[in-house]
């Protein structure tokens, strides 16, 4: 065991941003299928929010939030193989922890980063990447000349909806909370927006389709947009409700379904679709290659140090973020 030290945030417990707090501890070595890697960059992402209050219950107590982060293997435990100390890698969805300089991890979960996708790229684009190639391509597999409904088109996963949707060949309604994401959410290739906290979704979406609604709605936002979003889907539609960033959907009849037409209701996530590793590196390379090829670019709309993480948390929940947010250990 060596005597180096590690920066990680820990929460002791749960609640507001002043829940996070910087220490400095042991480096943990890895064990048997284990990775320890040195971070360059850390992604963030709305769900550290959910476990930092407790929305969503962490493994433990205290435990170091962050699902998303890039840098360079520095040991392997026993049994690993397919990594070299030395490697470029990025994870996303793995378990908690993200949020230090140097942290152990299921080497399992790594996904080597090609020569053309940097640090900071990986780390803002991994996870919400790797959601937007299945929401687009596995949940509902969007075609050329569709309407397809993206909540939050400004934000993280919103703004790589509208990118790789209008990539596919379709036409994305975008909703957004202001006017200046509205024109963030226009470059990011949404050809309508509406602008929720002001407009009837479901109105402007029948306006914009001749009446006839659209597939699939592909909704992050939760309580706030959930119903209203059912109304926008034409007969046999897909509800895709990924996320909650508005709070948690109320408990629903499902009668309601086949009231509004048939309905399909999913609530997929990045774990049950990246769940083996060939899953894991299949979605990735469809992400690096759709890079590659400018369908999506990433957006760093904010970098904080890692000692800033309360600034970034509070950032995150007032929606004052554009595109995604890192933070630099
Ligand atoms: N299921 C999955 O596999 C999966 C994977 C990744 C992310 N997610 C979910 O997807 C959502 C988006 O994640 P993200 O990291 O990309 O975040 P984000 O979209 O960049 O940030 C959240 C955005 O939601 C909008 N919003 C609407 N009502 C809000 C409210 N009451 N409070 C805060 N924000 C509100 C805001 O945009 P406006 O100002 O435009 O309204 C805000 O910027 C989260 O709910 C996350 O948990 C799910």
């Amino acid at each position: 065991m060596s005597n180096a030290q590690r920066q990680v945030v820990l929460v002791r417990e749960t609640g507001g941003v002043e829940a996070l707090e910087l220490v400095s501890e042991a480096v943990p070595e890895p064990g048997p299928g284990e990775a320890q890697v040195k971070h360059t960059a850390i992604g963030l992402n709305f769900i550290d929010t959910y476990f930092r209050t407790g929305l969503y219950k962490a493994p433990s107590l205290p435990f170091t939030p962050g699902a998303e982060g890039a840098g360079i293997v520095t040991a392997l435990g026993a049994g690993v193989t397919g990594l070299e100390v030395g490697d470029r890698v990025a994870y996303a969805g793995a378990s908690l922890g993200a949020y230090s300089d140097v942290r152990v991890v299921a080497a399992d979960r790594l996904v080597p980063l090609p020569d053309d996708v940097s640090d900071d790229a990986a780390a803002a684009i991994l996870l919400k990447g790797l959601t937007a190639e299945y929401l687009l391509r596995r949940t509902y597999r969007v075609r050329g000349g569709e309407t397809i409904l993206v909540h939050a088109g400004a934000g993280g996963v919103g703004s790589l909806l509208c990118q790789w949707g209008k990539h596919l060949g379709a036409r994305v309604i975008a909703t957004v909370g202001s006017e200046a994401k509205a024109r963030l959410a226009r470059q990011y290739g949404a050809s309508e927006i509406i602008l929720y906290r002001k407009e009837s979704v479901p109105q402007r979406v029948r306006d914009l389709t001749d009446g006839a609604g659209v597939p699939v709605v592909y909704d992050s936002v939760g309580q706030d947009t959930f119903m209203d979003s059912l109304d926008c889907l034409s007969p046999r539609g897909m509800m895709v409700s990924f996320g909650q960033s508005s709070g948690k959907v109320p408990p629903l009849d499902i009668g309601v379904l086949s009231q509004k037409g048939s309905l399909f209701l999913t609530r997929p996530t990045l774990a049950t679709y990246t769940r083996d590793r060939a899953e894991l590196l299949e979605s990735s390379q469809a992400l690096f290659a759709a890079m590659r090829d400018g369908a999506v670019r990433h957006h760093i709309g904010q970098r904080y140090r890692l000692s800033e993480v309360r600034q970034a948390h509070r950032d995150l929940e007032a929606r004052k973020t554009f595109g995604s947010s890192i933070l630099i250990p």
